[in-house]
């Protein structure tokens, strides 16, 4: 993974989480979503925040580590050792993680961004975890990763377990349009001091 984060400057690992906890990861998310716990997702941070459902049309969820279910804690244990991992080999002085599960229903979609503000530079590595069963190239739906050097693009398909980990400043990214509800749970380790 740090050899990744250096170049190409993302890593994708399937099967990063087992079987089960995703499943359960995956029934916490569809729970709240019938609950009606997510919200429309915004872009832009602080002043500049606001719904843009052309750019994005996804829906959130925050999720809280204080009341963190156990499969939930088993995964940003996980995370943790990424963050320990980071800060020892790349220096980078990460020192928190924030998440929100993500929800597309069918027809949406996320445009190509970078996930750090320009204003507010404190995300540096994000983490994209899937929680789709069987998910099939006709579903739609893919991570689309734009490669730093070339021109090209990588298609990753959200499928159950695979974890996506990329540079939130450097990689440039889109959700193309999905056929089938489609559920992320996307987060950042972060800076908490003003970065620059
Ligand atoms: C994001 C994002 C990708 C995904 O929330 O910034 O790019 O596959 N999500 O959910
Ligand atoms: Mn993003």
């Amino acid at each position: 993974m740090v050899d990744a984060l250096v170049a190409p400057g993302y890593w994708v690992c399937p099967k990063f989480v087992c079987d089960e906890i995703v499943l359960t990861l995956a029934r916490e998310a569809q729970t709240f979503w019938q609950a009606n716990a997510f919200r429309q997702a915004q872009v832009g941070a602080g002043p500049q925040r606001r719904l843009r459902r052309d750019i994005r049309s996804d829906h959130v969820m925050w999720v809280e580590p204080a009341s963190a279910s156990p499969a939930l804690q088993h995964y940003l244990v996980r995370i943790e050792e990424l963050r320990c991992m980071l800060n020892q080999s790349l220096y980078l002085g990460l020192q928190r993680f924030e998440a929100h599960y993500a929800a597309y229903p069918p027809g949406s979609f996320y445009q190509r961004h970078l996930d750090q503000f320009q204003s507010a530079r404190h995300r540096v590595v994000s983490c994209i975890l899937y929680l789709n069963a069987d998910w099939a190239p006709t579903d739609g739906g893919a991570l689309r990763l734009y490669e730093r050097e070339g021109g090209g693009a990588v298609d990753v398909l959200p499928q159950a377990g695979t974890l996506v980990v990329l540079r939130s400043d450097q990689i440039e990214h889109e959700v193309l349009r999905a056929q089938r509800l489609r559920w992320s749970l996307c987060g950042w380790l972060r800076l908490d001091d003003d970065p620059f």
